[in-house]
Formats: structure tokens, sequence, C-alpha cells
């Protein structure tokens, strides 16, 4: 937690989800009660094609929508690409960019994750530039120095506290229920913390909200979720299912 700073739990539902999901959705919208909207704010990405209709039946709830990635350009031809504008007009707020997915998938670089975080500002969207280091990379001890990196190309010049948000992801623990340890997650987090403050500003970075991302379910989002510099998680299959999901809000509640 950073004092002061709202924060921000994050479902990013990856290729996962048909029309049955809006039961979900409307879950999750169901339990974000007064308590936990003066708490945190509460956000579900999913796939493009649920970005609409979740925003729709959200109205009034408080529950955030965004997309999970975006082009760089405002419209044109590119075939099966959605931009910013795109996202914003189907109701999102929010726009993953740079996750390891897309980076690895799509051999997305630090200036394509860059440009796509300005497309997000210039749609008004929060963009969420995700960093984070392999397995082998850790091993190497390179961790830190991978991330600062990714950080560095990827985030525009003038973006603040209201335009970004960092999520930190270990791509070793997408998924492979492992996490790093709290001090590991402790360094990290200082290190992006330290960075913003010189990449956005001192005060805007003080306030950018760094999220923790991997393998965060009920079980572990308490001990996560209270390391210094978190501000909230980003969250993949534990948000499918509004039980885990509200599970891990749940540490917010007061
Ligand atoms: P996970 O995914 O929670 O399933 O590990 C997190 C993410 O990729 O954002």
């Amino acid at each position: 937690m950073t004092p002061g700073v709202r924060p921000l739990v994050a479902g990013n539902w990856k290729m996962n989800g048909m029309r049955g999901s809006l039961h979900e959705a409307s879950a999750i919208a169901g339990q974000y009660d007064w308590s936990l909207r003066r708490a945190i704010d509460l956000l579900i990405c999913p796939p493009a094609t649920l970005i609409a209709p979740i925003s729709r039946q959200s109205i009034g709830s408080g529950l955030l929508t965004g997309g999970q990635d975006c082009h760089a350009a405002a419209s044109g031809a590119h075939t099966g690409d959605l931009s910013a504008e795109m996202i914003a007009d189907a109701g999102g707020s929010f726009v993953i960019v740079g996750h390891s997915e897309r980076r690895a998938d799509h051999k997305e670089t630090d200036a394509m994750v860059r440009a796509k975080a300005e497309a997000a500002r210039r749609a008004r969207l929060v963009a969420i530039v995700c960093v984070g280091e392999t397995q082998a990379e850790r091993e190497a001890g390179k961790t830190l120095a991978v991330v600062r990196k990714q950080l560095k190309g990827s985030i525009p010049e003038g973006m603040n506290a209201a335009t970004l948000v960092v999520a930190y992801e270990p791509v070793w623990a997408i998924g492979s229920g492992l996490t790093p340890t709290a001090a590991d997650v402790a360094e990290v987090h200082a290190a992006i913390r330290a960075d913003l403050k010189k990449l956005v500003g001192k005060e805007e970075g003080a306030k950018v909200r760094i999220l923790y991302g991997g393998s965060v379910k009920p079980s572990n989002a308490a001990e996560l979720m209270a390391v210094e510099n978190v501000d909230g998680a980003l969250v993949g299959g534990a948000s499918l299912k509004a039980a885990d999901f509200m599970g891990i809000v749940a540490v917010y509640r007061k």
C-alpha cells in the first residue's frame, strides 16, 4: 500500500469468457458494495467482445471495464486490431498494454508498448503498463535491470497518476501458482517507485499505482497487498470466478 493512494484491483480475463460470463461480471458488480467502493477501484478487462455488454450492465455499480491491448493508431487499415478510441467507445476506461503474453506472442517491444500507452492517453483511457522478468532473467540476477529498462522504454513522456498505472508481473509467476517472496516484491516495487519519480516527476511518480500480478489468489492476497508500494493487483485466472476475485478484493475491506 502507498498512503493516500487509492488501490486498484484489476481482472485480466485474457482469452476467456463468452456471453455466459456476463453472470460472473454481474456477480462481481453486485458484491462491489459501498464499503469497497469507498476503498478501491475495481476493474475487469474482458475479451474485447464483452467490453460493451459488461460496461452496459455495470452502469451504476461502479465496476470499471477496460481492454487487454490496443493498437497505437486511432483508426485505419489494421485488420483485426482495436484502437484505444474503440475501447473507450465501448465503455472502457482502462487498457492493459505490454502484458508479457503480448510481448512474447506478438513480439511487442518497449517502443510499441509506449506507443500504445500514448494511444491510451489520447483516447482518455488509463494505461496499465506491464513489466516483469522471465525466470532465466531472475536466475541471472537481472530482475531489476530488466524491469527498469522496460519501464523506461514503455512509458511515454508527460504521463501522470491519472493516466498511468504500472503492473509488475514476473513472467514466471503468471499462471504458475508461484509468487515472489514479499521481500522480492518490495524490492522491485521500490525500484519502480524510484524510477517513476524520475520518469513522470516526483509528485506524480509518488502517486502512480503500482500493481502486483502473477498467481494472486485469495490465500496470498493479504500478504502481497500489504507490501510497501503495492497498490493493488492484476489478476488473471482468479478473476474469472466472482468468488475467487472477490476473495482477493476482500483484503481491502476495513
Ligand atoms: P495469473 O495471471 O493471475 O493467472 O497468474 C496474471 C496476469 O497475467 O495478468
